[in-house]
């Protein structure tokens, strides 16, 4: 039988203790994973949790979990993207020359982001950042993600990142526009663009997630048709 939670590599590295995660469904597969973390070798388990399974996240929280974040996931049709009728701001795929650009961009939008690490007082926040930063920068290198990045007043304002998990579905993964730029319709252009070229490459639906908190992203999506899908809870377990 596999283990309930599985060792982050990632997340240890990156923080310097051991980290593990896990997704909890029900009370059983909860009790099962607090076992394990009472026996198991663990300094920090993330836990996810859907949010109708309100037995297990009780136990989480008896067990001492803190609650980080709450994950939405919107799902929606890619049929009702058209292209963009304005040009500013100008939207095109990221090249290896806007590396360092983008990775300032991601450093700056995801300074105090409402994600589950920056949640926990016992993370570092600037590592949590950094997570971020090397997040959107990987995407450049992997052949099944597209970046797309801003331009407005000849500098580069945004970016976003989207993966095609299949034919049918491409999920939006990472998006952040430069505070300075903020509050100027830029993630929505970007989103919007995301989703035009998803439907030409003949995907029929986009995915993606973000913190109930996070305002701004859901309002883009509801206006483009997209609707709540499922939310889970994250849960931050802590040994001592
Ligand atoms: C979320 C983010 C990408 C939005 O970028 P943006 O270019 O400022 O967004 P837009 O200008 O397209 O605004 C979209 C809508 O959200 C609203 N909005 C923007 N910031 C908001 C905020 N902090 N709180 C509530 N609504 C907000 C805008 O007013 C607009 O709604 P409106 O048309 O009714 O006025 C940007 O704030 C950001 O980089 N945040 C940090 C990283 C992040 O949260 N990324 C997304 C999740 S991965």
């Amino acid at each position: 039988m596999s283990e309930p939670a599985a060792y982050s590599g990632l997340d240890s590295r990156r923080f310097g203790i051991r980290v593990f995660r896990a997704r909890v469904d029900t009370l059983a597969a909860a009790s099962d994973l607090m076992r394990f973390a009472g026996s198991a070798d663990v300094d920090l388990l993330i836990v996810r949790c859907p949010v109708e399974a309100v037995a297990a996240a009780q136990l989480l929280e008896r067990a001492g979990g803190i609650l980080t974040d709450t994950l939405v996931t919107y799902r929606g049709p890619t049929s009702r993207f058209e292209p963009s009728p304005v040009l500013s701001p100008r939207v095109r795929l990221c090249q290896e020359a806007d590396r360092s650009a983008l990775e300032g961009i991601a450093r700056a939008s995801f300074a105090s982001f409402f994600g589950h690490y920056h949640a926990d007082p016992r993370l570092d926040p600037a590592a949590a950042t950094e997570g971020y930063v090397e997040w959107a920068s990987s995407a450049l290198a992997d052949s099944s993600s597209v970046v797309l990045v801003s331009e407005t007043e000849g500098r580069l304002s945004g970016f976003l990142t989207a993966k095609k998990l299949d034919a049918k579905t491409w999920e939006i993964l990472l998006n952040g526009v430069a505070p300075e730029f903020q509050h100027r319709g830029i993630y929505a252009a970007l989103f919007r663009e995301i989703g035009w070229r998803a439907r030409l490459q003949g995907a029929s639906e986009v995915l993606i997630s973000t913190q109930l908190a996070n305002l701004a992203p859901q309002k883009v999506w509801t206006r483009a048709g997209l609707e709540l899908d499922h939310a889970l809870y994250t849960f931050h377990w802590w040994k001592a």
